[in-house]
């Protein structure tokens, strides 16, 4: 496949699994997403909602059930994995133990059927880009995490795919490392010029490297937008709670406008979604957009809990009315101290309950 690409587009990718009891299950259900050449898109979601399927049927180690998969003008979905050429980093590396760091990387160019020139230049090449020189004739078992896992993507990329998957391939790395990798993987990214689907349960990471992240559950997509929107501005109760939106109260809508009431406070918010007044809903509050002390939809709290964190401590505070709410705070409290909370209302989100 060309690397010389506009776009790749996924058209309802479906893929169905039949169960030992008949019944059969979307594992994804109705993918559509375009990804124009250069982008990283991360897909993320909880265990099991389907971005290993999503990865496979991409790279076409898993038939489609239903839809297309294009690269500009071609359909690629009909074609054998081979064909389509994509870069792929597996979770558990995947390399050839028995191989040097150089026959790993350059084993997918000896395939091609590249001269033993071009083989050694672009390998030298790809070594350099993930910066392992003076590995080159080690064997993976000689190698840390890390080093191994940049086997794996110079693997990758040494094809000169036009798109490169990743599944979750920072997983098996300590926390130093996989922060240090993914500052690298998005240097490999932006040098490589093409584009990246990158799996990860993993909210930091996929914030972190993503120019958009697409987020799944039960093998739908809920939201495709960029980092800061999904963040703030969570699609559907789901995508909030797995962002991180750990504060939920139930309330009444008062007032399309955003009023709403809960036990005996009320709150004034900002609606997402079309919601009628007297509708049941939900209010997501993030612990870090809480405030101790006086300001908009302020309550009365009773410290219960302290978890120091260094800078800011999480405090749990409970309302007059029994709730108990998160608080990411760098003020300091004590336990059963009365204190004020505030949000302001940009920040209350509420949706259908
Ligand atoms: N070969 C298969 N046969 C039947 N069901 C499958 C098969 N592969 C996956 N599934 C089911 O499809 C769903 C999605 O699986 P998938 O591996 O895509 O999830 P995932 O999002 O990658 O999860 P994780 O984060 O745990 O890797 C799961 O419910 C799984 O049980
Ligand atoms: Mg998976």
């Amino acid at each position: 496949m060309s690397s010389d690409f506009k776009e790749l587009r996924l058209d309802n990718v479906t893929r169905r699994f039949a169960h030992a009891d008949g019944r059969t299950m979307a594992a994804l259900d109705g993918l559509t997403l375009t990804i124009p050449r250069g982008e990283f898109v991360a897909l993320l979601g909880p265990s099991g909602c389907g971005k290993s399927t999503a990865l496979n049927c991409i790279a076409g180690l898993l038939p489609l059930s239903d839809g297309a998969i294009w690269l500009d003008d071609t359909r690629l979905d009909t074609r054998p994995p081979e064909a389509r050429g994509f870069g792929m980093v597996f979770q558990n590396y995947a390399l050839f133990p028995h191989m040097t760091v150089r026959r790993n990387i350059a084993f997918g160019l000896k395939m091609r059927g590249v001269s033993a020139a071009e083989q050694a230049a672009r390998v030298e090449a790809a070594v350099k880009l993930v910066q392992l020189q003076g590995h080159e004739d080690k064997l993976p078992g000689q190698l840390s995490g890390g080093q191994q896992q940049r086997v794996a993507i110079a693997r990758a990329i040494v094809v000169e795919p036009p798109l490169v998957l990743m599944d979750e391939p920072l997983s098996n790395l300590d926390a130093k490392l996989r922060l240090e990798m993914r500052a690298e993987i998005r240097r490999i990214h932006r040098n490589l010029g093409r584009s990246t689907i990158y799996v990860t349960h993993d909210q930091d990471e996929a914030l972190s490297l993503a120019d958009r992240i697409v987020v799944m559950k039960d093998g739908s997509v809920r939201q495709v937008a960029p980092p800061a929107d999904v963040y703030a501005q969570p699609a559907d109760l789901d995508v909030a709670r797995f962002m991180g939106y750990r504060n939920e109260l139930a309330g009444t809508l008062h007032d399309a406008t955003g009023v709403v009431r809960t036990g005996s406070l009320t709150f004034n918010g900002t609606s997402k979604g079309k919601l009628a007044t007297g509708a049941p809903v939900r209010i997501a509050l993030r612990p870090d957009d809480l405030v101790v002390g006086d300001g908009p939809n302020a309550f009365a709290a009773t410290v219960d809990g302290i978890e120091y964190g260094g800078r800011e401590s999480l405090v749990d505070v409970v309302t007059a009315d029994g709730a108990r709410l998160h608080v990411r705070t760098p003020v300091a409290v004590r336990i059963g101290e009365s204190v004020r909370v505030s949000v302001p209302p940009t920040r209350t989100l509420i949706y259908a309950a």
